[in-house]
């Protein structure tokens, strides 16, 4: 376990340049002539992002015996599904955001209809490149994919958190509000990876499900502590916006140490859903631990 923690910076290294190798190629050889569409697609998704859901989907998959190149259009599928929802979580109309990922937001860079157009068509490449990949399990993995990401999942998330402003949530609803909007792709992302390698019915798929589901709520947790105590510079985003717009979130209905003590509970609930995986596990292990201590 100890290795694979100070090994981990290599792999997310190696892993995000991995996938962005895979990104940069959806955006050759593009002659259809709506430009200012592609220019913001591809704006909206290379860059900084810390690429952390692509980097789930390979050491999930691995974690259960699948080589990267099987894992490639889940790693791509689910971080173009993750950049649409940040192109349009930015929207005037949801969280109007200016910057993100250390510039300026995709409606600030180009204009807001053609940041709705890129987020549509992101989301719809999406599954084109999962289509084509053409796994065993196809019809699982996209069931799995866009029910995290739609009315059973994302949407859903960011319309209850759309409606939560200025309300005091209780701690569940506003755990419900965060597993849907950003636990849910998070849960995809492992469950996607482990859908390469075996089937459903596979124990090991439950394992990681559950893995996923309480780092999916704890990343967002961290989210929250950073909106509070990040800095902007290092962040690429804006802080203060939680509380500039009166949102709720764990910091502001449990303290920041309760917060932080929440995301040490879900990483604990996290290690011990890993058991059944042994040696195997420990990328995930060490992953999980990142996802809760990670400053940007
Ligand atoms: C930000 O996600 C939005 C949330 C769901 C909290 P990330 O923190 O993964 O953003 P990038 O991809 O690194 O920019
Ligand atoms: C985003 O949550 C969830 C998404 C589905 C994109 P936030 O609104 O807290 O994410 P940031 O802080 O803008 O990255
Ligand atoms: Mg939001
Ligand atoms: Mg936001
Ligand atoms: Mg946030």
């Amino acid at each position: 376990m100890i290795d694979e923690l100070e090994a981990l910076p290599l792999r997310l290294d190696a892993d995000r340049a991995r996938v962005n190798a895979e990104l940069e190629e959806l955006f050759e050889h593009r002659d259809v002539g709506a430009e200012r569409l592609e220019a913001a697609m591809r704006y909206g998704v290379l860059g900084n992002g810390k690429r952390l859901r692509p980097v789930l989907v390979y050491a999930a998959g691995r974690a259960l015996g699948a080589c990267d190149e099987d894992l490639d259009p889940a790693a791509v599928a689910v971080e173009l599904i993750h950049a649409y929802s940040l192109v349009h979580d930015d929207l005037p109309a949801m969280d109007d955001d200016d910057l993100r990922r250390g510039q300026p937001t995709v409606h600030c860079a180009f204009d807001e209809a053609t940041a709705i157009l890129a987020g549509d068509a992101l989301q719809t490449l999406a599954f084109e490149y999962l289509a084509d990949a053409g796994h065993d399990r196809l019809g699982a993995m996209v069931r799995t994919l866009a029910q995290a990401a739609g009315r059973d999942g994302m949407a859903a998330g960011q319309a209850l958190d759309l409606e939560s402003v200025g309300n005091t949530l209780d701690v569940d609803s506003l755990a419900r509000v965060h597993c849907y909007k950003t636990g849910a792709l998070i849960r995809a992302a492992v469950r996607l990876g482990a859908l390469t390698a075996v089937s459903e019915t596979d124990p090991r798929v439950i394992a990681i499900d559950e893995y996923g589901a309480a780092v999916g709520l704890a990343f967002q947790i961290q989210d929250d502590i950073l909106d509070v105590t990040g800095d902007p510079a290092t962040l690429g985003k804006a802080s203060g916006a939680d509380a500039a717009r009166d949102k709720p979130t764990y910091p502001s209905l449990l303290g920041l140490e309760g917060a932080k003590a929440k995301a040490h509970a879900l990483l604990d609930d996290a290690l011990s859903a890993l058991t059944p995986l042994g040696e195997a596990g420990a990328p995930l292990a060490a992953l999980a631990k990142y996802m809760i201590e990670r400053d940007y």
